[in-house]
């Protein structure tokens, strides 16, 4: 089996800024609650017009851009996303023909906020077993067209962006370990009912608030803490690794109290932990995929280091990965 690795990264997030004081006058909230109970100060939203493969592409050129890569060379394009632009095509079929990426596999993978972690370890599977040469993987979300705006309880955590990465075989390090897992008997704790086969769009789906997420937040909190926790741990021993060797820990931004607790599990310092949802929020799939972009620009992974992707999200759905970078 062949090595893999990630050897170039790239993020998009839109421009409009959507503070906590903005959305104090949208329902009855405060910066206070927001600030203390999520770490959340302030996310980003898309412009008029803008859907989720517009951020898509914008965050692959520049992922791609930083390899000697041509987009007409990819062999796989992996979106994960729960936004997707429509239904079907699927948000990757419309990244390669952006790119003109024409000899591109292209699909997309609904994993909500494990996708790009679920998209890492798929995507490694074809390059390492010879099927792909390299691949662009993307995390890319437009929750605010799904978030219901008249629920504080829901709108005050998500926003909007996309992340990208692009994997290659590797001389030396690269993807060490993957560890994935799922269980839908806690499916009703986060999702959208409306608008797929069981409630199409109908005047009293509208009505019903249907097509906005529904969440039941402390119960998914409890299991977050310990489902990521969990699979640190299982992805570190797979790796043969533990704790003390990791250098960068890059976890799903649902929640600031979230992470604080898991790594308290784990034993790891806070400085080994890279944060974006004080500026973005809960962004699903592009949380890890933004972070793991803005960790490595910042310097904060340099070549050589042990890097922990860890996440959790509606499925229920988990993931880990252990690179080295
Ligand atoms: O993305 C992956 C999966 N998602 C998660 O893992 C999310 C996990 N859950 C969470 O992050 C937290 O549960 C939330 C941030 C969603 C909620 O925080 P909490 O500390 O669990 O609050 P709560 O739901 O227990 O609500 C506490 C109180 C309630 O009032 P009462 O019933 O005690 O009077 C809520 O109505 O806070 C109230 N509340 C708010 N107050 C002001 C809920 N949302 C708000 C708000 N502003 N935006």
């Amino acid at each position: 089996m062949k090595k893999v690795g990630i050897i170039g990264v790239g993020e998009y997030l839109p421009k409009k800024v959507l503070t906590n004081a903005d959305l104090e006058k949208m329902v009855d909230t405060s910066d206070e609650w927001i600030t203390t109970r999520t770490g959340i100060k302030q996310r980003r939203m898309v412009g008029r017009g803008e859907a989720t493969s517009d951020l898509a592409i914008k965050a692959a050129k520049r992922a791609i851009a930083e390899t000697s890569i041509k987009p007409e060379e990819l062999d796989l394009i992996i979106v994960a996303t729960i936004t997707p632009d429509m239904a079907f095509p699927s948000v990757a079929c419309l990244l390669q023909n952006a790119l003109h990426a024409k000899h591109a596999i292209s699909f997309d993978i609904s994993a909500a906020c494990a996708g790009f972690v679920y998209a890492i370890a798929v995507a490694q599977q074809f390059i390492a077993r010879g099927g792909c040469r390299n691949a662009l993987v993307v995390g890319a979300e437009v929750l605010s067209s799904i978030t219901d705006w008249k629920d504080r309880n829901t709108c005050v955590l998500f926003g909007d962006g996309a992340g990208a990465a692009v994997l290659a075989e590797a001389k030396s390090g690269g993807i060490l370990s993957t560890y994935l897992g799922s269980d839908g008997s806690k499916a009703d704790l986060l999702r959208l009912p409306g608008g797929g086969s069981r409630h199409p769009a109908t005047q009293a789906t509208i009505k019903k608030r249907l097509h906005f997420i529904k969440m039941q937040g402390n119960e998914l909190f409890k299991l977050a803490v310990t489902t990521m926790a969990n699979a640190a741990q299982q992805a570190l021993k797979r790796a043969g690794m533990e704790c003390k060797d990791i250098d960068m820990v890059i976890p799903h931004q649902a929640n600031m109290r979230i992470i604080l607790a898991m790594a308290k599990k784990l034993g790891l310092a806070k400085e080994k932990i890279y944060f974006n949802i004080a500026k973005y929020g809960n962004m699903s799939s592009a949380s890890t995929a933004t972070a793991l972009c803005e960790a490595v620009k910042e310097g904060r992974i340099k070549k050589g280091d042990v890097v922990l992707l860890d996440a959790f999200g509606s499925g229920l759905v988990w993931g880990a990965c252990v690179i080295r970078w």
